[in-house]
């Protein structure tokens, strides 16, 4: 695979259920995401955004098709290795909705859980935890609980978390969903820093069609296929 190329999908498909419950959602996706790209994915409700982010995501199965993340093939009509989770944890950095920060620890043991999972010492751990919370700002709320923090800070504490371990890929659900429009702005701008700076691959999925000048590229759901548009970048916010 070309070494630019952060994500590969080929042939992808994705069903659920059985019998009256079947429901056929991905039907031969085959699209890539470069490193350094923030690439916007927009699409109806149902139309398996989501589903999407988590096959890729190395979290749910898919039917059949072909993922590399990476120069590494992870899935060929089953995963390659027994490991996905080791994948997710190597590579992939979730950043979802809500924030999903764990309540009863405080931000910086939100952001170094990861990294010491993995075997970072704690020193070496809180040392870069810190460099992130101060690049988004919110260097002072290290030793605050989530509950303590506003929502963007939440996000941003979120994001943080995300970019702990160094990932590769950034799997993005509606991260702006809960903030106002100057927050998203803000946001979203430093995704598309951190895929610059990092030559990280963002996918982010958004209903915010005022995001979009913001990103590189659009891609889409339409006839249960994945389909890359241009983003329009002259859109003035
Ligand atoms: N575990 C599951 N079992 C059965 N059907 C599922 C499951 N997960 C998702 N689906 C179905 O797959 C389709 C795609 O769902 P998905 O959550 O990916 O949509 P989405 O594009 O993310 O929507 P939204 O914008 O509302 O978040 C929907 O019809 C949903 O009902
Ligand atoms: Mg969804």
């Amino acid at each position: 695979m070309d070494s630019k190329t952060a994500i590969k999908v080929e042939n992808l498909y994705k069903s659920f259920g059985k019998g009256d419950a079947y429901i056929s959602v991905i039907e031969g996706a085959s699209f890539e995401v470069q490193k350094g790209e923030l690439v916007a994915l927009v699409a109806p409700s149902g139309a398996g955004k989501t589903t999407l982010l988590m096959m890729i995501g190395c979290v749910e199965d898919p039917t059949s098709g072909s993922i590399w993340l990476g120069d590494e093939k992870v899935y060929d009509g089953k995963w390659l290795t027994k490991e996905t989770r080791r994948i997710r944890r190597e590579k992939i950095g979730f950043i979802f909705q809500a924030h999903y920060l764990i309540p009863f620890l405080n931000i910086i043991e939100n952001v170094t859980l990861v990294p010491q999972t993995n075997g970072v010492s704690k020193e070496q751990s809180e040392k870069e935890a810190l460099e992130l919370l101060k690049y988004f700002d919110i260097e002072d709320k290290a030793r605050s609980m989530p509950s303590e923090l506003s929502g963007g800070q939440n996000q941003r504490a979120a994001i943080a978390r995300a970019l702990a371990n160094k990932p590769q890929i950034i799997l993005a659900d509606e991260p702006t969903a809960a903030l106002d429009t100057k927050r998203s702005v803000d946001v979203v701008k430093m995704l598309k820093k951190i895929a610059t700076e990092q030559n990280v691959a963002v996918i982010m999925v958004t209903h915010d069609e005022a995001m979009l000048p913001l990103c590189d590229r659009v891609l889409t759901i339409e006839n249960k296929k994945v389909v890359s548009k241009k983003s329009d970048k002259t859109k003035i916010l």
